[in-house]
């Protein structure tokens, strides 16, 4: 069992629970996962850790609650156990040997993007994130991001903060101003990522992002988080959860997430009608 140390509303509907698990914070990196269940019968649930602290042996996870099993996670209170967590899981990110990276987060991918953000910063590249959602109110952890960010951009669909349109848009002016930038990585929506990937192919920047498919065993066995990069299969949960944008097959990533977005509405009308 592991004990909620604390909760805390970022947004609407962004939870972000810090969790006692002193052997997985002893080895999580940046870019690792985690896989929980809220309860013995809960679905497994494939996080990011989007911080940890090897000290006080905590790892800390941030969600939107936009189904079954991550409403009830959202209404785990402090002092609540959360039946089981496996993890670390996934490669990180190799942070070595970049000079200057942009990063950039769309929605609740700002929250997985922030552990990158903290990472390249403290390993002394020079940092630009670029974060933005649909309204101000959910833009989350402004103030993590500008304490490990040389610069920072924000972007509202709305424009009721920072610029009003995409991330995407700030990215262009960003790639065309800003000289020597070795790495982008994007993460968020299936669609921003191949908007990112498809703008900085023509400028030859190496890009990562990160890849939320869907998992169940996490262990590279049933098969689920199956996608395609480069021609080849690739698992999610085992072979990334990163990859290089430029091989991403993301029209099958799209697919496979809808279909399980349908799976999903049916648990939800079922738990309705109970
Ligand atoms: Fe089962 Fe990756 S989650 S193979």
């Amino acid at each position: 069992m592991y004990e909620v140390l604390a909760k805390e509303k970022l947004a609407p509907t962004i939870k972000k629970l810090t969790v006692k698990a002193p052997l997985i914070a002893e080895k999580t990196q940046p870019g690792n996962f985690i896989i929980l269940r809220v309860d013995e019968k809960g679905e497994r649930i494939p996080l990011t850790v989007a911080d940890y602290d090897r000290e006080k042996g905590s790892i800390t996870i941030i969600f939107q609650e936009v189904g079954y099993s991550t409403k009830l996670l959202g209404k785990m209170e402090k002092g609540d156990q959360i039946r089981d967590i496996v993890g670390p899981l996934g490669h990180h990110i190799d942070m070595e040997g970049y000079d200057k990276v942009v990063l950039l987060g769309g929605g609740t991918g700002t929250a997985l993007l922030y552990p990158k953000v903290k990472g390249f910063y403290e390993m002394g590249a020079e940092v630009i994130s670029i974060t933005g959602a649909r309204t101000k109110k959910l833009i989350i952890l402004e103030d993590d991001l500008r304490k490990f960010s040389d610069k920072l951009y924000i972007a509202t669909d709305d424009g009721s903060y920072g610029h009003h349109g995409f991330v995407t848009e700030i990215l262009k002016d960003v790639l065309e101003e800003e000289e020597d930038i070795d790495l982008v990585v994007a993460i968020g929506p299936v669609p921003m990522m191949k908007a990112v990937a498809d703008m900085t192919k023509e400028y030859g920047i190496e890009t990562i992002v990160s890849l939320n498919a869907i998992m169940v065993d996490g262990t590279g066995m049933c098969g689920a988080c199956r996608i395609t990069v480069g021609g080849e299969t690739k698992f999610t949960c085992v072979d990334g959860p990163a990859f290089d944008a430029h091989k991403v097959d993301f029209a099958e990533l799209m697919n496979r997430l809808n279909f399980y977005t349908n799976e999903e509405e049916k648990i939800k009308d079922n738990a309705v009608k109970e």
